[in-house]
């Protein structure tokens, strides 16, 4: 059923400024796209069957712009330490068991499940680098219902035998094999090149990525800049870039080129120690930067600035990181990007205001919807993505405003037991249940 009206305590962002409040209003469906939000029912949708969710909170789904799949089983270990040694001793053994199918059939299947029931509406999710596990991934999403991008991920450098690629040849070959054995097999699920970060790729296999992305014109997603580590082995291994986002944009895996035939963009994860030179060619090139705040903090990464990038209106979103970031609740990710910029503000320059409600929230939703198309919102034209909010397990003494209800819901965790249902591109893939 894609047409239909839901009716609630509706709230969604058209800037990041304010969340707009409809109280008892009424959420218009037609062919999955949002005809706009109405405080009475317009005549012409009169007809339409109409859901009540009465005291209920009906806001966009959320976005994950990063998500690792195979990180999942093992989320919230391995937490003390720093990105590099977390990679090579937690990160690669977990993902080198993706060889095996049957156990990568139990811990999707974990996964799938997990996203399906969790605020999450769209996602841009790592597999691992084997092809045969990711296309099972991608099974297992389509049938949630989600709507993600999921990318085999390249890796023929600086990793353990039994995870790293043998050859840019065979990373690429495997790559193609994947690609051709999807191809018009899911409607929700959709490929995107995942060169998993310039450590682990040679400059043979970026050449190849480039060639695959012109050919299949593919979306691109990475990781840029996270780490002080990691920052400095890209500087050895790539001493003639003049910035680490260079190394890709050599490559054609860095957003779109002005004049760029290549149509979809790029997602950059984490971005906490990108330069001017670095900002000004993201901007120039469309990248989508994921913030991961939680991440940041469990591997030590640092304080991304996100104020300044919201500044120079660069096109960001949110990222759980799972497992960097411990949880793929993004509600948490909104409360903990909010408290990362205030540290920010305080400790590194008090010059940058720390995110407000409004603004993360808009990052969560509308931010991060932007890689999708016109996902985030429930402005006329927006593809139908919604949460229906039960905030009954959180009492309160008084009446409170939505937005209040919203906030409190985001900062203690709501969403473990209070989504009660979930519309993906207007489809209802998790239906009321009864107590
Ligand atoms: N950089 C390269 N791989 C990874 C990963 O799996 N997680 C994070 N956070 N950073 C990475
Ligand atoms: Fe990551």
């Amino acid at each position: 059923m894609k047409n239909f009206v839901l009716k609630g305590n509706i709230l969604y962002s058209k800037n990041s400024d304010k969340i707009e409040e409809y109280p008892d209003s009424y959420l218009v469906c037609e062919e999955g796209i949002s005809r706009g939000v109405f405080r009475s029912l317009p005549e012409q949708y009169k007809n339409l069957p109409l859901k009540d969710y009465g005291e209920k909170l009906i806001i966009p789904g959320l976005v994950d712009l990063h998500i690792h799949a195979p990180q999942y089983a093992y989320r919230g270990m391995g937490m003390d330490l720093e990105l590099m040694d977390w990679l090579q001793q937690q990160a690669f053994p977990e993902e080198a068991k993706y060889i095996d199918l049957e156990y990568a059939k139990k811990a999707y299947g974990i996964f799938a499940q997990q996203m399906k029931i969790s605020a999450t509406t769209r996602a841009s999710i790592f597999a691992t680098r084997h092809s045969e596990a990711t296309k099972l991934l991608m099974e297992l999403l389509e049938d949630t219902g989600l709507m993600t991008y999921v990318g085999k991920v390249n890796m023929d450098n600086d990793a353990p035998e039994n995870l790293i690629e043998e050859s840019a040849d065979i990373s690429a070959a495997h790559t193609i094999e994947w690609l051709d054995g999807i191809e018009g097999r899911f409607q929700r699920t959709k490929p995107i090149l995942t060169p998993r970060f310039i450590p682990s790729c040679t400059k043979a296999l970026l050449k190849k990525l480039q060639q695959i992305r012109t050919d299949y014109d593919l979306p691109v997603q990475s990781h840029l800049s996270e780490n002080p580590g990691e920052i400095a082995f890209v500087k050895e291994l790539f001493p003639e870039a003049a910035f680490y986002g260079d190394c890709y944009d050599r490559y054609d895996l860095f957003g779109q080129k002005p004049g760029s035939p290549l149509t979809k963009g790029t997602i950059m994860a984490h971005c906490v120690y990108s330069g001017d030179e670095e900002i000004a060619l993201m901007k120039q090139n469309g990248v989508f930067i994921a913030h991961c705040p939680a991440s940041n903090m469990n591997i030590s990464s640092g304080i991304a600035p996100v104020r300044k990038y919201m500044e120079q209106g660069l096109h960001m979103g949110l990222g759980s990181d799972v497992a960097g970031g411990q949880t793929e609740s993004m509600f948490r990710a909104m409360t903990d990007a909010i408290q990362m910029s205030k540290m920010y503000w305080r400790l590194v320059d008090d010059t940058k205001k720390p995110l407000t409600f409004d603004e993360a929230f808009y990052l969560a939703t509308k931010g991060g919807g932007a890689f999708f198309g016109k996902v985030g919102s429930f402005e006329e034209g927006y593809e139908l993505d919604a949460l229906v909010l039960n905030d009954e397990h959180l009492p309160h003494p008084q009446k409170l405003t939505l937005h209040q209800r919203l906030e409190r819901f985001a900062y203690l965790g709501g969403d473990v037991q209070g989504i009660v249902s979930k519309y993906v591109a207007g489809q209802c893939i998790l239906k009321e249940q009864t107590a």
